[in-house]
């Protein structure tokens, strides 16, 4: 009987990435995925290190694992950025754990696995690669409409605050052929959307190939209809990559730009490499291309931020209107630069309070832009059922907002682009009804 693996996934599309990497690995060695933990002979979680409550998740969850182990053999792994972060520390703080694997180790799980399956071993591989990109190994995906690439790994800007050069190691880009060869794939299996997944995806480069270069060859393959990408960092936007987000046709007029905050000393002491100013002309450089969704990050209570130079990023996030905004709190991690070098003094009361101050803010203004788009068309990608109902459909606009509307008719399926009257708003979705014929219909084969 091959050994059956059940795997929950922490934290961001990287991290659901390399989950499909680790179902590819495993499968091709001879294990089984099931969805139910209490028929597994292996629990594997891919974990998340970004912030404390990304850790916590896990640590509830190796506490479910401990009562499992206590029913039934059962060999518990702890995969991705917490691993990686935590190492040897990780595991002997917890005995239910036998196997740690970091982000870089994922070709050694089946082997790990086995020795702990059939000798009780427990190992770790915790080295950071200068090379992997696990190139060539096609991420097993059910069927679906969304799909994500990695094309770079690892980053390089060591951003004070952030946990991800320790964990992900140095930036290393794929080769254009082994990333268009997927995207093919994923285009020949009926995926309609795309996104372009790296820690500093922009900063992507392979001989030749820049981050435009790679973005339009993807979106030129016949097919895809929306492609995206995420993260950026706002210093590598020539106006080459603005060119292909405002000009071609699938190439979403979406952008994430995290701006993190508003004030030109916490922008230096995170480690930004630009200014307030640096980001406003950016910004306006986009929006002089036209109607350009932008959404952005933000961490309240950095080291020593003031209630002043806090306003500043209050007043910014203001002025700029973005569509979405990611609001949180500052959490120190192990190893950064910021742990090492200042004191986490905002007080926890106050990062709270910075933070609901700026959700707040934020729910207005995406209401406000959701309200004006009452009575119009949108151009909505259907993903699949609304979560709370089988009657109606959920997709998103170009600009990355949440429609959900009722269902018309039965020819119309996920997959299928359709415009769609905006009839609600709130701060997260729009309430649509369905208009006119599908844009494109997809062949159900
Ligand atoms: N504390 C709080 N937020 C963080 N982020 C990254 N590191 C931290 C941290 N230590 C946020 C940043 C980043 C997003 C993915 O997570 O805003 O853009
Ligand atoms: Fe972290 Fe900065 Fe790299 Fe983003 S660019 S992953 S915030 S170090």
């Amino acid at each position: 009987m091959p050994y059956q693996v059940f795997i929950e996934t922490f934290g961001c599309q990287m991290n659901e990435y390399d989950t499909e990497l680790v179902r590819s690995l495993l499968t091709k060695n001879g294990f089984v995925f099931t969805g139910d933990q209490s028929q597994a002979d292996v629990v594997l979680m891919n974990t998340c290190a970004i912030r404390e409550n990304a850790h916590n998740k896990v640590y509830g969850h190796l506490g479910e694992c401990r009562v499992l182990k206590r029913e039934r053999k059962v060999v518990v792994g702890v995969l991705g950025c917490m691993a990686q972060n935590l190492k040897k520390e990780l595991m002997e703080s917890d005995p239910v754990i036998d196997v740690l694997v970091g982000p870089d180790g994922y070709r050694q799980l089946p082997e790990l696995l086995t020795r702990a399956l059939e000798h009780q071993e427990k190992s770790l591989a915790v080295d950071l690669s200068e090379y992997e990109t696990y190139e060539y190994i096609l991420p097993d995906r059910g069927p679906g409409v969304n799909a994500w690439i990695a094309v770079m790994r690892g980053c390089d800007n060591f951003c004070s605050f952030c946990v991800v050069p320790y964990t992900r190691g140095r930036e290393r880009s794929r080769t254009p052929e082994g990333i268009l060869e997927e995207a093919q794939s994923l285009a020949s299996r009926g995926y309609k959307q795309i996104t372009l997944l790296g820690q500093n995806v922009n900063s992507y480069s392979s001989e030749n190939w820049d981050f435009a270069r790679l973005l339009t060859a993807v979106a030129d393959i016949p097919g895809i209809e929306r492609v995206r990408f995420t993260s950026p960092h706002p210093k590598d936007f020539p106006p080459s990559l603005l060119e292909a987000v405002a000009q071609h046709p699938r190439i979403c007029r979406q952008i994430h730009l995290p701006l993190q905050a508003g004030n030109d000393r916490i922008l230096d002491l995170m480690g930004r490499s630009y200014t307030r100013k640096d980001f406003l002309s950016l910004v306006e450089d986009i929006r002089r291309r036209g109607d350009i969704a932008l959404s952005t990050d933000v961490i309240c209570g950095f080291c020593s931020e003031t209630d002043a130079e806090y306003l500043e990023t209050y007043e910014l996030l203001k002025a700029l209107e973005f569509q979405a905004a990611y609001i949180f709190k500052y959490s120190e991690r192990k190893h950064t630069i910021a742990s090492r070098k200042y004191a986490d003094d905002v007080p926890a009361q106050v990062k709270t309070e910075r933070v609901a101050r700026l959700i707040d803010l934020q729910k207005d203004i995406s209401s406000k832009l959701n309200h004006r788009l009452i009575g119009q068309s949108v151009d909505v990608l259907i993903e699949g059922h609304a979560k709370k109902s089988r009657d109606q459909w959920m997709g998103h606009t170009e600009s990355n907002v949440t429609v959900v509307w009722n269902k018309a008719d039965s020819f119309t399926q996920p997959g299928n682009l359709v415009p769609v009257a905006v009839a609600e708003a709130s701060a997260s979705t729009l309430f649509g009804l369905r208009v006119a014929s599908p844009l494109s219909l997809v062949c159900p084969d």
